[in-house]
């Protein structure tokens, strides 16, 4: 394990270096960081906190809120909005953004999260997390409106996630590969604990929802059949499956031991390319695996590449291990 240097000091020296990340760019990070801190305290109360249970309320996506995607989006816009860094926050959990009172300077950077993902996992004390990518505020004189977000995620200025499980980790990227922190609870401090990530380019592993295997394009349908073929098939070797439903938790799995995660356009919502979402779970984490060197795709194209046209847009998600997210690539581009 790299001796004790904590986020702060990897960060400083990020910045340091060659100017990697500027100074604004680096607080808005450690207080994104601090907000996790927060939030995973909060996690961590389960039944003691009455924490735990559905809010009653329902999102922009129709899903029916838990008590801690409400919890969790109003820690991270309180942490975020008195600071003078951002301009502006985008949310899974609110329908329009989060404009910052213009007390300040207008800051500049936009932040976008998922501040709870794998809401399904809460009351059955399964790995959640949370998802945030961070983009430019574009230059201009006029006011923040929802089109500033509208980037493709190859302009994200950084990326990461936290996750609660066993240990709460901190993974980060801001476009110098990919750094893990672990909170040392008796310090109160997350400590770099691996940084250069690298996906191994082949893998054993494929994680994706099998319940819906009758819905899937034939693209994907063949790759999963050929997964299960095993040795005798056309792939030559054994898989194993995994599937969490906390894309966090799954996506931790990929970046420290490889696999292939799917969450494929599906006939019962012929009109939507997938279930998750571009802004704030795919372009996050389609960067932290690339940064990897893996590999994220719809299907057809980077998904780093797609031009958004709505902020809650979904899209439709294959990413990991490089030669097998090129191969089910492949069975799409080939049809
Ligand atoms: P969220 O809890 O933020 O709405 O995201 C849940 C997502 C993602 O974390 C996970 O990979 C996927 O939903 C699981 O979907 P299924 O429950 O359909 O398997
Ligand atoms: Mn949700
Ligand atoms: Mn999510
Ligand atoms: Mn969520």
């Amino acid at each position: 394990m790299t001796s004790h240097i904590s986020l702060t000091r990897y960060l400083i020296e990020q910045q340091r270096e060659a100017g990697k990340i500027p100074a604004q760019l680096r607080l808005l990070l450690e207080v994104v960081a601090r907000a996790c801190k927060r939030i995973s305290l909060t996690v961590n109360k389960g039944a003691l906190g009455s924490v735990l249970g559905s809010a009653g309320s329902e999102n922009v996506q129709g899903e029916v809120q838990k008590k801690l995607d409400i919890i969790a989006n109003e820690v991270l816009i309180e942490a975020n909005e008195w600071g003078g860094h951002l301009a502006a926050m985008a949310s899974e959990e609110m329908d329009a953004i989060y404009v910052v009172p213009n007390r300040f300077p207008k800051g500049e950077y936009l932040l976008l999260f998922d501040p709870l993902d794998g809401s399904s996992n809460i009351d059955v004390n399964v790995s959640i997390g949370t998802i945030f990518s961070v983009l430019k505020m574009p230059e201009d004189d006029r006011g923040v409106d929802e089109g500033d977000f509208l980037q493709p995620g190859r302009q994200q200025v950084a990326a990461g996630y936290c996750i609660y499980g066993p240990q709460t980790v901190l993974v980060l990227t801001v476009g110098d590969g990919v750094a893990m922190f672990t909170l040392d609870r008796e310090q109160g401090s997350f400590v770099l604990t691996e940084e250069k990530l690298r996906i191994p380019e082949d893998t054993k592993e494929f994680a994706i929802n099998m319940s819906n295997m009758r819905h899937w394009a034939p693209p994907v349908r063949r790759y999963i059949d050929e997964c299960l073929q095993g040795k005798d098939g056309p792939r030559g070797k054994d898989f194993n499956m995994r599937w969490v439903a906390s894309m966090v938790a799954d996506v931790h799995r990929i970046l420290v031991r490889g696999g292939i995660f799917m969450y494929p356009w599906d006939k019962r919502e012929p009109n939507k390319p997938g279930k998750l979402r571009l802004m704030y779970e795919a372009n996050p984490m389609a960067w932290l695996v690339e940064q990897a060197g893996g590999a994220a795709t719809n299907g057809q194209q980077r998904i780093l590449d797609i031009q958004p046209s709505q902020l809650h847009e979904r899209v439709s998600v294959i990413l990991g291990s490089k030669n097998e997210v090129e191969r089910v690539t492949s069975y799409h581009t080939a049809l």
